[in-house]
């Protein structure tokens, strides 16, 4: 009896103690119950909430959207919302730094953005080659874009005075653009947002917004909503996304409409941030991620040079998605020129190539070392993004296909002719063509629409594993960055979407930065894998060196940018070790991913 009591204590104790430390964790501080039981939902009225695949189809046809991340915060720092050292309601952690929210509220007062232009923009976004554009109509700070006649803190009290979203609405219907808002429920400068009188006055408030963004801009395509740490109930999801479907019939909407729906997929579909997956097949998918290091203006920053974005744009459409890159203004109102320029680039190529992206879907061919692959009808494009090494021949190996082949072309003009034999397909190239393209495109015209088939696996080759190699490096910044800190992730992240977060850096004083994996035994490397860190893809000029038999260093590649899942192919030989050497860098070099493959 005694031993029961104790251990009845004991258990109360237990968790009485997890409920203190439960409570002590900052985003559980703003989650509260609902204001009365319409708020919650059954998972039937969640399934009334999905859009039709007939209204999902321009999504997954347009494949690239422009995010635009803009505000008056942009005077005092490059972080959006994050930047102001005020309470977060909704946010998972406090703030430790950052502009001081008496000055960061008063910023608005100077935001004056003379030469804000929303048919040039709209111009820019289809010379982009993107369908549609996600603009901040407010974001976490609670600034409003849009003549909302509830709050001075507006645009319409800056001495700019005038309604940007109306303007971006007018031009994008004029354009032919898709149009989407951007809309934070979480607002960190309304007093009442989830504090005590929340339901009394943040709600009405935050529902007169969504009524008239919804009712007083034209035909509206699609919503961004970013919930943070929040229960659905909270924002009373249900009712808000109910009359914003009858505003704007066909209107899709992101997944961040809050946590704790009785069904697990929220919205209409997933959107991964700053990463390329992972990625959930039954669900459409969309990367959003930014130009710079930042969500906002970042002058200094980062530029994603043009071969990583369309890299990316690649394989996101091949794992089935679209790609939702963001660019952040200037306080003048025009996107920043060098990031522009990148941008046009992917734009040219997507007028040359743009129909093995753009309305397909993806490929029976899963991502793997060759590249990734799309489809749409019975034709079949491969985007062989695997690069070469100096002595390996030009032809990529697939295992064969379960329908016939009528004929192949080059969409690129590298490809030579194809063949089939013991079960496999392989694609033969000219050697220097290929190596002029980032992306080497067969299409393949097939008996029947390989949708019907099961997807199949193209990824055979066997990660070296850390136990076979050690690592060494020139330098490291920080203890965290040693690079021993990107081989604890498991070998195959590239074919589904990447998500990688450790990195690789050396000490920004380093001449010669290197990164050494010395093999304990001879290994015959036929794949090497290489990643840079989301944010800071900075990388200019590199080589691969390989050890010989008798230690000595040979250079067998030598590219200029490395992005976000580079794939190099070897020729298999026998190598003793292997080496990355950078030559040339834009910032900071943060390599997330080098792996070898046998
Ligand atoms: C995050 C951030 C935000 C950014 C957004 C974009 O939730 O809070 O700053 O707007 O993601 O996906």
């Amino acid at each position: 009896m005694k031993k029961d009591t104790l251990l009845l204590l004991f258990i109360c104790l237990a968790i009485s103690n997890f409920a203190q430390k439960k409570k002590s964790n900052y985003k559980d501080q703003w989650q509260f119950a609902a204001k009365d039981s319409s708020f919650y939902v059954t998972a039937e009225q969640q399934k009334e909430l999905y859009a039709t695949d007939a209204e999902m189809k321009w999504f997954k046809d347009a494949k690239l959207g422009i995010f635009v991340h803009w505000g008056p915060a942009l005077l005092k720092t490059n972080v959006l919302s994050w930047g102001r050292n005020g309470e977060r309601p909704g946010a998972g952690k406090p703030a430790t730094n950052g502009v001081d929210p008496e000055i960061y509220d008063n910023l608005s007062k100077k935001f004056n953005p003379k030469n804000f232009d929303a048919d040039k923009w709209m111009q820019q976004v289809k010379d982009w080659g993107a369908e549609y554009i996600v603009f901040t109509a407010k974001h976490h700070d609670g600034f409003t874009f849009f003549d909302a006649k509830n709050t001075e803190y507006s645009i319409m009290n800056t001495p700019y005075g005038k309604d940007i979203c109306k303007q971006l609405a007018d031009a994008a219907h004029k354009a032919g653009v898709k149009l989407f808002w951007y809309y934070s429920q979480p607002d960190w400068s309304h007093p009442d947002n989830l504090r005590e009188k929340h339901y009394e006055n943040y709600l009405p408030y935050m529902k007169e917004h969504v009524k008239q963004l919804f009712t007083e801009y034209g035909k509206i395509d699609g919503v961004f909503w970013d919930h943070l740490a929040t229960k659905y109930w909270q924002w009373d999801s249900y009712h808000v996304l109910k009359d914003m479907k009858k505003w704007q019939p066909g209107i899709i909407s992101n997944a961040r409409v809050g946590f704790g729906w009785p069904l697990e997929d929220k919205g209409d579909y997933d959107t991964p941030e700053q990463s390329l997956g992972p990625v959930n097949h039954h669900r459409y998918w969309e990367a959003c991620l930014t130009m710079t290091d930042k969500w906002l203006y970042s002058p200094k920053g980062p530029i994603k040079p043009y071969e990583t974005v369309l890299s990316m744009l690649i394989q996101v459409a091949g794992n089935g998605g679209n790609l939702l890159l963001n660019l952040g203004p200037n306080g003048k109102g025009e996107f920043v020129e060098k990031e522009a320029i990148e941008a046009e680039k992917v734009g040219d190529w997507i007028k040359k190539y743009g129909n093995t992206i753009k309305n397909t879907r993806r490929g029976i061919y899963i991502g793997g070392d060759y590249g990734a692959s799309t489809q749409v009808g019975n034709k079949l494009y491969i985007h062989v993004l695997q690069q070469r090494a100096n002595n390996t021949d030009a032809i990529i190996e697939l295992p064969q296909l379960p329908i016939e082949i009528i004929s192949a072309t080059g969409i690129t003009d590298s490809f030579t002719k194809y063949d089939v034999k013991n079960g496999k397909l392989y694609l033969h190239f000219d050697k220097n063509k290929f190596d002029e393209n980032l992306d080497n495109i067969v299409e393949l015209t097939l008996v029947e629409n390989p949708s019907k088939f099961e997807r199949i696996e193209t990824w055979k080759a066997n990660p070296i594993a850390k136990k076979d190699f050690e690592v060494s490096s020139s330098s490291f910044a920080k203890a965290k960055n040693k690079p021993e800190a990107i081989y604890n992730t498991k070998g195959n992240v590239f074919s589904e979407g990447i998500h990688l977060k450790s990195w690789w850096e050396p000490k920004k004083e380093d001449k010669t930065p290197s990164l050494t994996l010395d093999f304990k035994s001879a290994k015959k490397v036929k794949t090497v894998l290489l990643s840079e860190n989301m944010r800071s893809h900075c990388t200019r000029d590199f080589t691969l060196e390989t050890k010989d038999k008798n230690g000595n260093w040979n250079t067998v590649y030598n590219g200029k940018t490395i992005g976000e899942g580079l794939r190099i192919k070897l020729n298999g030989d026998a190598i003793y070790g292997i080496r990355l050497n950078v030559l040339e860098n834009t910032k900071a070099i943060q390599i997330t991913a080098f792996n070898s493959y046998e």
